[in-house]
């Protein structure tokens, strides 16, 4: 009996040890010191024994079951912490893992250089005010200035509309509309879209311009110039080289080019916006006075602006819209 019983406990303890789930050792719990337990059996055995032995061996089941007790308590505790263990392992970030990389949409590069040139404008004081793509030759030409014989109306330049109105060839026709139902001062720009009949590396039959327009009193070339290089060097940084030079538009007089050098120091130069103090003729078109009201105005090609910038040598990659070329904006 005693034999028995020592080998028991001996089985018993080195089964503790080696069980190594928290569930196992719950279930051993109950097993072992439970109710219907395997000492609770092993006590019954040794009723029946002589009271000596019974003491003896008593004595033995008790110390035993103590034992037992603490062994299995800290082998539940042990498994316990094991597993919170496993778990924190398990929901922690591991942060050398690659990043999941998010695809966020962004505005196409012709809007992101529209919106800072409207920013820059906004900054000196100009206001955004719009006009119809679809436009009346009035608006588009004759108020401006621009006769029926003049090239720029030629038909193969101009897509024409059946009722005779024609897709606007330039932001220009805004300055009219924007006179015509304003009274100066005014301090205005138009960025929108214009039609022409062209398609080349450097020509696009729909694109973008950004109009400029300012009525006032005592204004002057020197204004002019003032505002366009404050603007363009905003755009491109304070060191582009720019030059302005004499040219001629229906609607301004005098009238001027503006180029930037491109690329920087190499001595070329690349046309950038044309602009001019605007001609009597176009004042008085509105109903304003040109011996009380002077005003400039210019006109830039934003995808110009974006090529420049950015070194782009063909225009017909901003609406081709491919990733590749959009995502390195
Ligand atoms: N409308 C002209 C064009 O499309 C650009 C331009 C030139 C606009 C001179 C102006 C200006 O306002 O004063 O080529």
């Amino acid at each position: 009996m005693e034999e028995i019983s020592e080998t028991f406990i001996k089985n018993v303890k080195e089964k503790i040890k080696r069980v190594n789930t928290l569930v196992e050792a719950k279930k051993m719990k109950v097993d072992i010191l439970g109710k219907n337990g395997l000492l609770k059996s092993k006590f019954a055995e040794i009723k029946k024994l002589s009271p000596e032995k019974r003491a003896e061996l008593g004595k033995m089941l008790n110390d035993a079951k103590r034992e037992i007790e603490s062994l299995l308590l800290d082998k539940i505790h042990e498994l316990k912490k094991m597993e919170e263990q496993h778990k924190i392992v398990e929901k922690s970030i591991d942060l050398t893992l690659p990043g999941a990389r998010r695809n966020f949409g962004k505005l196409h590069p012709i809007s992101q250089i529209t919106q800072e040139c409207v920013d820059i404008f906004n900054k000196m004081g100009f206001e955004v005010v719009e006009g119809p793509e679809i436009e009346s030759s009035y608006y588009n030409f004759e108020a401006l200035n621009t006769p029926e014989w003049h090239p720029a109306r030629d038909l193969h330049d101009t897509f024409y509309v059946n009722d005779g109105r024609l897709l606007r060839t330039h932001t220009s026709s805004v300055q009219i509309r924007t006179m015509e139902s304003r009274k100066p001062p005014l301090r205005v720009i138009s960025p929108g879209r214009v039609y022409r009949k062209d398609y080349d590396s450097s020509h696009l039959p729909a694109f973008f311009q950004i109009e400029g327009l300012v009525v006032d009193k005592n204004v002057s070339i020197s204004d002019l110039k003032g505002t366009l290089e404050n603007a363009i060097k905003s755009i491109f940084g304070n060191d582009k080289p720019i030059r302005f030079r004499p040219h001629y538009f229906p609607f301004t007089e005098p009238s001027i080019e503006v180029d930037v050098s491109f690329p920087e120091g190499k001595g070329k130069w690349l046309e950038l916006l044309g602009a001019g103090m605007v001609h009597p003729q176009v004042l008085r078109n509105v109903g304003i006075d040109p011996k009380e009201w002077q005003g400039f105005a210019f006109g830039m090609g934003i995808e110009r602006i974006a090529m420049l910038k950015y070194g782009i040598s063909d225009i017909r990659e901003f609406p081709r819209n491919y990733l590749d070329f959009l995502k390195n904006f």
